[in-house]
């Protein structure tokens, strides 16, 4: 077998092994009130990854990712420009619903963002999407807001491979504000181009663990 789909198989066996593993984190009080945490979904090797916000009331119950009316809309950007759920893959900057769906609080998003982090290190990305605010400031690793950011690609080094960034608002403005709705279908319409870029090419598959040394001294846990 190539060696190419050897990593992928690897890959998606890693993400499917950390996804059981992030099920049981306590890491912050919002495992207290959910449902279930909301891992994330679709190709575990999809060069299109979007990142939201958190689950709201319909992800936490189902355990899946924008399946409420923000997930239709995602869907119906998405197939605009000619691709499905499948084809790339979605995930939250939280993986737990805060109550209420009240915005995420700066140590929640703390103790979740490692796991954002691995999940880029695995699926390994050529774009990332960030939608809205909180994951564009997180990704970024800088204050500026959306509206002052959507739609400019930048490159970026995340879970340790470069990275086209591109922030896009969040599908749910477009529900509050319907004219939205034309910059946010403007700002996916770039989306292929920016994945057919030549600079966007899938990173080189990070080196095997080494060897654990014998006797291993210390067992080290996913938290
Ligand atoms: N909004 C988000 O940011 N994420 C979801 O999963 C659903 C709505």
């Amino acid at each position: 077998m190539a060696a190419a789909a050897i990593d992928a198989l690897n890959g998606t066996a890693a993400l499917a092994a950390f996804g059981e593993a992030v099920a049981g984190c306590t890491r912050c009080p919002l495992a207290a009130t959910w449902t279930q945490v909301v891992f994330g979904a679709g190709s575990p090797t999809a060069d299109l990854m979007f990142v939201g916000e958190a689950p709201g009331f319909h992800e936490d119950k189902q355990g899946l990712p924008f399946v409420g009316a923000a997930g239709q809309l995602l869907s119906k950007l998405l197939a605009g420009i000619g691709l499905t759920r499948d084809d790339v893959y979605i995930c939250n900057t939280l993986k737990c619903r805060p109550p209420g769906n009240r915005d995420p609080l700066p140590e929640e998003i703390a103790a979740c963002e490692s796991h954002l982090f691995r999940q880029i290190e695995l699926i390994r990305p050529r774009v990332v999407a960030t939608l809205g605010n909180f994951a564009t400031k997180l990704l970024s690793g800088k204050p500026d807001g959306i509206t002052r950011v959507h739609g400019r690609e930048q490159e970026v080094s995340l879970g340790g491979s470069r990275v086209l960034l591109y922030p896009i608002f969040h599908p749910a403005a477009a529900l509050y504000t319907p004219r939205m709705l034309d910059v946010l279908e403007a700002d996916f319409k770039r989306l292929p181009e920016l994945l057919g870029r030549e600079d966007a090419q899938p990173p080189p598959a990070a080196p095997p663990p080494e060897p654990a040394p014998e006797p291993a001294a210390v067992q080290l846990g996913l938290f």
